[in-house]
């Protein structure tokens, strides 16, 4: 047994296995945070490859250059010019193997053990995983129905807490759903730029907007402090691996040079499929029926909540992405809740392992990309009784309350 590194014992990520490892068959599962296969455009992709393939295989099997191939570049300024109402310089983007490794990255050019930086409480577990490997102090700032407390994060600064970035992800947040104001959003980035706190901004869920269009992302309203990643995992398919930093192009640059000691470079194919599928309009085509999908699956979902739970259970909103949150009553445990669900056949990813130290224990995360409406509905009835049988074991419970 060779004796592994100091960090392989830092990362955590036990939940996150499990999330990955899926469910018993029967049960339905609300549990992965995966875009619905039903949503990946094959077919389109198909011809594209079959193209690649046939006419450009010296430039898509090859290797890229490190911030990602000239033409794909182009493509993504025009679509984050079109998408976000700013057009970065060249210097300010590069293209990343997913959200995933960006986080990697901006770890590996700004974190140094003991480094202190701030995110969201709850927030996605694969950042907590990755600031934990990289030996951060992770100091979590509470969120409301708005997202981030910014007075709250205010305190903490005043206080004299000098955070590397303060990581938030503004829409339909894994976990909770919830999208930052665009009052709060202005707040922040005035704030930041004021104690010169850089910004990490995670805009994995933003193209799932369904319910109306999000307010302007924090690095269209301050590029100078705001380092962005995004990830074509939700709005193309995970398994191309894609994404993209933009930020002030000194912290770019040490991205990109982080980059050089990982992969070296995005998948030269997957990058060439996305430039072809992107300028050919595949987007407009394919995010609407994708939006319409997650909506009527929220709708189903949220029917189905408000017809069996309890009083005193509460849930989020969510106007995009395929996340909701659930608060359960005093008293339940939603991790000790977990094997009950699991036998009244639906499961859930259990709150408190998104919460950095203690915390959650009530709240749990419900994904509704998968499952079908009625599915969902049953779903929801069945966690329903789940809930209300627990209640009835409180001794403190009132029936009905
Ligand atoms: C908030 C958030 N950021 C980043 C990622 C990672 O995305 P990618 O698949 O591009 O690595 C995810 C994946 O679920 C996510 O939820």
């Amino acid at each position: 047994m060779p004796e592994f590194a100091r960090r392989t014992r830092l990362r955590g990520g036990h939940e996150l296995t499990t999330i990955l490892a899926g469910s018993p068959p029967g049960v339905l599962s609300m549990t992965g945070g995966f875009p619905n296969p039903a949503t990946f455009p094959t077919d389109e992709l198909d011809a594209i490859a079959a193209r690649l393939l046939r006419d450009d295989a010296a430039v898509a099997m090859q290797y890229t250059p490190v911030a990602g191939l000239p033409g794909v570049r182009d493509h993504l300024l025009d679509r984050i010019a079109a998408t976000q109402g700013r057009r970065p310089d060249g210097g300010e983007l590069m293209v990343t193997s997913g959200g995933m490794e960006c986080i990697a990255l901006v770890c590996a050019a700004l974190v140094d053990p003991g480094d202190a930086v701030v995110v969201e409480a709850p927030t996605y577990l694969g950042a907590i995983m990755a600031f934990n490997g990289a030996e951060a102090e992770i100091v979590a700032v509470e969120m409301d129905a708005d997202g981030l407390v910014v007075e709250a994060l205010e305190e903490r600064l005043a206080a004299g807490l000098r955070p590397k970035f303060v990581y938030t992800i503004p829409e339909y947040q894994n976990p909770t759903g919830r999208t930052l104001s665009l009052d709060r959003r202005r707040a922040l980035v005035e704030l930041c730029r004021r104690h010169g706190v850089l910004i990490f901004e995670d805009v994995a869920y933003r193209e799932l907007a369904w319910g109306g269009e999000p307010p302007p992302t924090l690095w269209s309203l301050a590029p100078d402090v705001v380092v962005q990643a995004g990830t074509f995992s939700k709005s193309f398919f995970p398994g191309v691996r894609l994404g993209w930093a933009v930020g002030p192009a000194d912290v770019v640059a040490e991205l990109t040079a982080a980059k050089g000691n990982t992969d070296q470079c995005a998948g030269g194919l997957g990058q060439r499929m996305l430039e072809e599928y992107g300028r050919a309009g595949g987007f407009e085509r394919h995010l609407p029926a994708a939006r319409e999908l997650y909506a009527g699956h929220w709708a189903a979902l949220a029917d189905g909540l408000a017809r069996h739970m309890p009083g005193g259970v509460a849930w989020t909103e969510p106007t995009g992405g395929f996340l909701t949150w659930l608060t359960l009553p005093e008293g339940l445990d939603s991790t000790a809740l977990r094997p009950d669900a699991i036998a009244a056949g639906v499961s859930y990813v259990p709150g408190a392992p998104f919460f950095v130290g203690e915390g959650g224990a009530r709240t749990l995360r419900l994904s509704f990309s998968h499952l079908s409406g009625p599915e969902l509905a049953t779903a929801a009835e069945r966690l329903g009784g789940v809930v209300r049988a627990a209640l009835d074991r409180v001794p403190t419970h009132t029936p009905g309350g």
